[in-house]
């Protein structure tokens, strides 16, 4: 969104849409991409944050790998150009049809979230007469400091193998042919932006390394998930996460010999910035307590700040030295209280016809829309069809 006279070329565009600025994500992969590798790291991109095949193909072609949660996934990954060599496969409820899928397509790993799983995967693989490579999802009981509904990696949460169960997990592994352990995988949380979470992650990914190898088994790779936070306040000014200082964390803190590879699983750090939701105002509204921004786009194309109270930054379009400033509610047409983008939220004086923009909207945004209300299909435009 670095064009000032944007506003003029969306005009006539039918709203709302997101818009793809494909220069931030440039931006931001290249960074990613040259922090990771001078250490040796591979990155998957978590297709759960935006399966868009338009992004996918350049984050295909920029080098990384992909991490998928269903089926649909891989197969979305599969079409936009990932090598299966590259695809990963996580998920607490993986179902027979999906892993067959995955196994079919041969990809890099499941990562395994419970023992039961692990006897699934071995006789799914044992019928294709194939071997299938795990990682072995460990709940590190790390508080990610992140809203609860996106911390990952406590006691109390639904994900990956306890520390109760790690000696059976490894029994089984052992007496299952058609599985072969290749690795060990974690994820705490998502938007995390104190470093020293991750860095107590690396002391406990640390720990369980040691005590499978201890067991004489040998770890080929370390999954750290992903997590890596971005600055929903100034999506202008910072940009680009700041990468050097995530993957440095993991270069100084986490044990490894140089045959073992480090995995990431990024989501919305890579695209999260590169995406705005474009709406138009329908209807100013002067409340007895309030004014009110009534837009065409709601929490069916935006479900955040509805779903967590999160916050994203909204600009008027066009109006850059506007002096009467308003605060406003803005919100929704759709039929619930909780379809509110912001309060009181200081803007340019606005009225009908005007166009808004819902900043950092790339991650965790198209993908979690609905069609509640029976709203309309997603539109999205690119930068490279602005003229
Ligand atoms: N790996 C695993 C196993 C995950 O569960 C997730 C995200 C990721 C990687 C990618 O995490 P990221 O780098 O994007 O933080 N809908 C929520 C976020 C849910 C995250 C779920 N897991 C939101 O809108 O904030």
């Amino acid at each position: 969104m670095k064009n000032e006279n944007i506003e003029s070329q969306f005009v006539g565009k039918e709203t709302p849409f997101y818009y793809y600025d494909l220069n931030v994500l440039e931006e931001t992969l290249d960074a990613a991409y040259a922090a990771s590798s001078k250490r040796g790291f591979h990155v998957h991109f978590a297709l759960k944050s935006n399966f868009n095949s338009r992004l996918l193909e350049m984050i295909q072609s920029k080098g990384f790998g992909a991490d998928c949660v269903s089926g649909n996934e891989v197969q979305q990954a599969i079409n936009a150009g990932f090598d299966a060599k590259m695809i990963t496969f996580a998920g607490v409820g993986k179902s027979d049809k999906e892993i067959n899928l995955a196994l079919a397509h041969d990809i890099f790993a499941f990562n395994v979230e419970s023992i039961q799983e692990l006897e699934v995967i071995n006789e799914l693989a044992a019928v294709q007469e194939r071997k299938a490579k795990v990682a072995l999802r460990i709940n590190p009981n790390v508080d990610a400091h992140t809203h609860h509904y996106i911390t990952t990696g406590l006691d109390e949460n639904k994900f990956g193998v306890t520390n109760a169960e790690l000696e059976r997990a490894a029994a089984v592994i052992r007496k299952c042919e058609n599985i072969e352990l290749i690795g060990l995988h974690f994820h705490i949380g998502s938007q995390i932006t104190d470093m020293n979470v991750f860095k107590s992650l690396c002391v406990k990914v640390n720990e369980w390394k040691n005590w499978f190898e201890e067991r004489g088994v040998i770890i080929k790779v370390l999954n750290v998930g992903g997590g890596l936070g971005v600055d929903y306040h100034n999506p202008d000014t910072n940009a680009i996460p700041d990468f050097e200082a995530y993957f440095d964390i993991f270069d100084k803190f986490l044990e490894r010999t140089p045959q073992q590879e480090v995995h990431f699983e990024l989501g919305r750090a890579l695209v999260a910035q590169c995406g705005s939701l474009i709406s138009k105002v329908l209807y100013v509204k002067n409340g007895v307590k309030k004014n009110f921004l009534i837009l065409d786009a709601g929490m069916t194309e935006l479900m955040r700040p509805a779903l967590y109270q999160a916050f994203h930054k909204i600009e008027k379009l066009g109006d850059a030295n506007a002096t009467e400033l308003i605060n406003y509610d803005v919100v929704g047409p759709i039929c619930e209280s909780s379809d509110c983008f912001g309060k009181e939220v200081t803007l340019p004086l606005s009225k009908r016809g005007d166009l808004v923009a819902i900043r950092t909207a790339g991650a965790y945004g198209e993908v979690m829309s609905s069609r509640y209300n029976l709203r309309e299909e997603i539109r999205y435009v690119y930068s490279d069809e602005l003229v």
